[in-house]
């Protein structure tokens, strides 16, 4: 882990992880479309975060100002594309675990949420959020 003092971000970071159903009629260009926007909206709200896809179902780690984060889970929440949208963690953070993305899109060919759960046998929210940071990583190296 990097040290807190070295992070180059003074300021507490709001969070919030969510997981939500993707519309079942969603298809791939629609999901390119919402990464895109995504990525460019985030830019200029000084969002990061990640978002990961698979088996239908929707894992978002989203971090940045407080004020801007809620304002942005309120539109998700009226967004169609997804339902059900469920927060699994939110608060504050030292320091951001995305610096570098905007929005960082993952699918199972990227790494199984679901298989690395299960080997775990823990799905809690923090659990959830190691298996994204270290997603991350590998595609770190791969690059
Ligand atoms: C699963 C999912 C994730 C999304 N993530 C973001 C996001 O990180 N940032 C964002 O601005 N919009 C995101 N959106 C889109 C928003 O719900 C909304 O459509 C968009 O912010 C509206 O942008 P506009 O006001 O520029 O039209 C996401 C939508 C879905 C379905």
């Amino acid at each position: 882990m990097q040290d807190i003092k070295t992070a180059g971000e003074p300021d507490e970071v709001g969070f919030c992880l969510y997981r939500s159903v993707a519309m079942p009629s969603l298809t791939a260009d629609e999901l390119s479309v919402i990464v895109d926007t995504a990525s460019l909206n985030n830019r200029n709200m000084d969002l990061t975060g990640c978002l990961h896809h698979e088996d239908g179902l929707f894992f978002q780690w989203l971090e940045g100002p407080p004020i801007v984060l809620f304002r942005l889970l309120e539109k998700l929440r009226d967004d169609n594309r997804h339902l059900d949208m469920t927060i699994l963690d939110q608060g504050t953070l030292p320091r951001r675990l995305f610096p570098d993305w905007q929005m960082r899109y993952s699918d199972r060919k990227a790494g199984s949420l679901m298989d690395w759960l299960q080997r775990r046998h823990d799905s809690s929210a923090s659990s959830i959020g190691t298996f994204l940071r270290d997603i991350e990583i590998l595609e770190e190296h791969a690059r």
